[in-house]
């Protein structure tokens, strides 16, 4: 086990791609916090895999309320002692369709960066005093693979996740001398839930498959084994980078 006892939160872990983390960081040692704004689906999450003999506490969090992730640092703090890793998965994708950009309201816009963009912002003050009095850290946000191609009809969020690779570059430098490690993983399009599979039309997908090396889909376990990399010891020397994981559909 790589995660033997490693506290981790995992934001929107109740369900997607972050469900999959949680379940898969679980798997690997580590006592894992759920921590979604679906309260419900945090408390499915963490009793799955509390069940298949993991250590899980769910924990409702809105990423948005510096009020709200301080108490989610605090409770993991009160069970478990320690925070090793936040993974900062919450984010607006699925909820958000696509429009042309003149079509998009500013107060859609504000609220994307607000989950996207200021939601990490707040997790990782939140974590940070624990994290620099144990000397020791690691922070992992999530980015996407549409801001290296500059998907269309998604500005706001494209914009915002580009946000997480300038984000993630800043904060590894002046993390760097606590020796927590910031680095960014950018998923290409994983099929992630039901709610997304009716949003992709067979036609898209079957593009995107065609420009991948790997030709097929991308399920959220192919995005684990890179998550279980980058909390273990195995990438303590690895910060400020941004990880693609997407089958080879770009190559940098
Ligand atoms: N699915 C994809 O194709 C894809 C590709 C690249 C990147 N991503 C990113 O990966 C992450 C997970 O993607 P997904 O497909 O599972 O998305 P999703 O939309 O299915 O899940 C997002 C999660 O964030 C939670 N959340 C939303 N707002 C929140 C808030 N204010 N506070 C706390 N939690 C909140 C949701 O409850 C949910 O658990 C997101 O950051 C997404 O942008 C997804």
């Amino acid at each position: 086990m790589r995660l033997k006892d490693k506290v981790i939160i995992v934001t929107g872990g109740g369900v997607g791609i972050g469900r999959a983390y949680a379940t898969g960081l679980a798997k690997e040692g580590a006592k894992v916090v759920v921590a979604d704004i679906q309260e419900e689906e945090a408390r499915k999450a963490a009793s799955e895999i509390k069940q298949g003999g993991g250590e899980a506490l769910a924990l409702p969090v809105d990423v948005t309320s510096a009020e709200k992730t301080q108490a989610m640092a605090d409770k993991t703090l009160q069970k478990y002692g320690r925070i090793d890793v936040l993974v900062n998965n919450a984010g607006l994708y699925s909820a958000i369709k696509k429009k042309p950009f003149a079509e998009i309201t500013a107060e859609e816009w504000d609220r994307v960066m607000a989950v996207n963009l200021k939601g990490l912002f707040l997790c990782v003050q939140a974590v940070y005093p624990a994290m620099k009095e144990q000397g020791k850290g690691k922070i992992i946000n999530i980015s996407s693979g549409t801001a290296l191609g500059g998907t269309p009809f998604f500005l706001h969020y494209v914009t915002s996740k580009a946000g997480v690779i300038g984000f993630t570059r800043a904060l590894a430098r002046e993390l760097g001398p606590d020796n927590i490690c910031v680095n960014a993983i950018t998923p290409g399009l994983t099929i992630s839930g039901p709610q997304q599979e009716g949003v992709l039309t067979p036609e898209q997908l079957q593009d995107r498959r065609r420009r991948r090396a790997f030709q097929r889909d991308q399920y959220p376990q192919d995005l684990v084994g890179t998550m279980i990399f980058l909390c273990s010891a195995d990438s303590d020397f690895i910060t400020g980078q941004t990880i693609n994981v997407d089958g080879g559909m770009h190559m940098y």
